[in-house]
């Protein structure tokens, strides 16, 4: 609240104004990101991701059909045709062999989620995309504080994407970020940042007066957002810290005690884990929606998510045809615990306890 009061007394309330430029400095430090951009949310992150990839018509960008519309969409908008990957057996990631087969002369960009801030395998990634001349960006909006073999998630690829929804670990209401870990995009990301101008250049008094440059939206968030979400950045550890040991209590307890039917997925060895998400796999969408049905009875609210892109009612007809089936899987059979900072390590071994007790029905 204090941060948000000195907002309101200062000067500037809207966007790049001290609080939003200690957000910056902070992710560029902890992390190493070359430049970074608050934006007011990850799909606006993802957007200009979007643009700075410049596509033409009948560019193609390869994307996982197990993701939130954004990371598609972001690329539809610049008439990039969206071609789906599926994900992996193991977790809802997408690998390089997924992609290969998916690459043409029209593919242009490959875009990657780590899903539940679990990397992908991006030197495999990175390389492929290397030998064939593609941009990569990397949908990190659950990824905050992962890693993958020691470097941050965000800052592998070209791009990358987070975000600060509510629903993240850590967050502004809305909001999200922009990385540019590629040079080249730097100045024009900044001017797409503002409206297509070179104001940023202006205020660092690089230009005496600045104008229209290029394309560009509204993408930066106000200091409200960028004071709450300072706020939280200076809580980190303790934010992390606390969400590492609610996972690692639901994993305690479940780990090789389910003989339900239910999976747990591994974490990859190459990969870290920034506790956004405990989730389950269930046999089918008829055990799952038991499953949580009885949750809900013992009150324990539960969430599944994302509907498969691919056979969306938006995009069934622009598909190609192909089958997705690891997609499909975890559209119907994926569970997510629940997980929030206030969350008692109490009530997540009730939580535990409750999951172990659930019978199999052996018509599911
Ligand atoms: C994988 C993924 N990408 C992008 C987004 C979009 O982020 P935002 O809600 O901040 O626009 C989300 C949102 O949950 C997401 O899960």
């Amino acid at each position: 609240m204090r941060y948000l009061d000195e907002v309101c007394h200062s000067t500037t309330m809207s966007g790049n104004g001290d609080f939003t430029k200690k957000c910056h400095k902070f992710f560029e430090e902890k992390y190493g990101f070359k430049k970074v951009l608050l934006c007011t949310s990850g799909t606006d992150a993802l957007e200009m991701c979007a643009m700075l990839c410049d596509l033409k018509p009948g560019d193609e960008v390869i994307v996982p059909s197990y993701t939130f519309v954004s990371t598609a969409l972001a690329f539809l908008r610049e008439g990039a045709k969206v071609v789906f990957a599926d994900s992996g057996k193991d977790n809802p990631n997408i690998s390089v062999d997924d992609i290969k087969p998916l690459v043409n002369e029209h593919t242009k960009v490959i875009s990657v989620v780590h899903y539940a801030g679990i990397a992908c395998d991006m030197d495999a990634i990175m390389d492929f995309a290397k030998s064939r001349g593609l941009l990569v960006v990397e949908d990190a909006a659950h990824s905050i504080d992962s890693y993958y073999k020691g470097r941050p998630l965000g800052g592998i690829g070209h791009l990358g994407a987070f975000s600060f929804h509510e629903t993240k670990n850590i967050s502004s209401g809305e909001g999200g970020m922009l990385v540019v870990n590629d040079e080249r995009f730097i100045r024009r990301a900044e001017i797409i940042w503002e409206k297509g101008t070179n104001r940023a250049e202006f205020y660092r008094g690089m230009v005496n007066k600045y104008g229209w440059c290029d394309m560009g939206s509204s993408f930066l968030p106000s200091e409200f957002n960028a004071a709450y979400l300072w706020a939280q950045l200076e809580q980190i550890q303790d934010i992390q810290g606390k969400r590492v040991a609610i996972w690692n209590t639901y994993d305690k307890f479940l780990r090789g005690n389910l003989n339900n039917g239910i999976v747990i997925p591994d974490i990859p060895a190459y990969a870290t884990n920034n506790a956004h998400m405990y989730y389950l796999l269930c046999p089918s969408l008829k055990y799952r929606t038991a499953f949580m049905e009885y949750l809900k009875e013992h009150g324990v609210i539960s969430t599944f998510h994302y509907l498969p892109l691919h056979s969306s009612s938006y995009y069934k007809d622009k598909h190609d045809g192909r089958e997705l089936p690891n997609c499909d899987r975890y559209g119907d059979c994926l569970v997510r615990l629940p997980l929030y900072y206030e969350l008692d390590l109490d009530d997540v071994e009730k939580i535990a306890k409750l999951i172990l007790d659930f019978k199999r029905n052996e018509s599911f």
